[in-house]
């Protein structure tokens, strides 16, 4: 199965404040759309808070350990919302309907599923916003021999404002060795 993470981060890593994005970047959600339209994603409960509602043509799966404490509507069919209590019930729910998944945020989703991504897509802006939440530092699980960078292409927007530069990456898990599968299993 993919299991691929989707996020935009500035130079220092942040991915958010109080909420929501720190910034507003067209581009960046054409990318979004390209990549999950007509595949699950999931998302922690803050995340789904701050868009409000279930993304149109794809099965949204919300983290929470509360559903009720969910602030909307949950009346939108289950093709278009489910929610998870747990890491695994939210891979199972989308290996149901998928053999692709897009982890979409926030910090802490993004940190578990770190440890089972096949694919990364990045995007990494050179510059810094003031934020309070952040990506996984990646001294904590980038490897180089572990990952292999399969595109990266620098992107500057002069529609945005002047100088906004960004780049796209797509990083590919590499095939872990037999021994590396071991020392893999029991790191978790
Ligand atoms: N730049 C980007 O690419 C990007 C992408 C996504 C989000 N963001 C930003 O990130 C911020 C939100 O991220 P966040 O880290 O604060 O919150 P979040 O990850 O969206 O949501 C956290 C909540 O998800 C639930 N959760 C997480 N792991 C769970 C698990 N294993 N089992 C059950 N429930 C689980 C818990 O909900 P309960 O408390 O209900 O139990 C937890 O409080 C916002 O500012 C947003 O705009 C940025």
């Amino acid at each position: 199965m993919k299991i691929a993470i989707l996020v935009t981060h500035d130079y220092c890593l942040g991915i958010g404040k109080d909420g929501h994005l720190p910034w507003q970047v067209k581009e960046f959600t054409e990318h979004f759309d390209a990549l999950t339209y007509g595949r699950p994603i999931i998302m922690g409960r803050r995340t789904y808070e701050a868009y409000g509602a279930p993304l149109r043509g794809r099965l949204n799966i919300v983290l929470t350990s509360d559903p009720s404490s969910l602030k909307y509507d949950l009346d939108y069919g289950e093709e278009l919302l489910q929610i998870a209590s747990s890491y695994e019930e939210a891979i199972r729910i989308a290996k149901k309907s998928s053999n692709e998944v897009f982890f979409v945020g926030g910090a802490s989703i993004f940190a578990r599923a770190l440890k089972d991504a096949t694919d990364i897509y990045l995007n990494i802006i050179w510059d810094t916003y003031e934020c309070d939440t952040y990506f996984p530092d990646y001294k904590e699980w980038f490897k180089p021999k572990r990952w292999e960078t399969l595109s990266s292409i620098e992107v500057e927007d002069p529609e945005y404002y002047d100088e906004f530069k960004y780049v796209k990456m797509h990083l590919k898990r590499k095939e872990e060795k037999f021994y590396q599968k071991i020392f893999s299993f029991f790191r978790r």
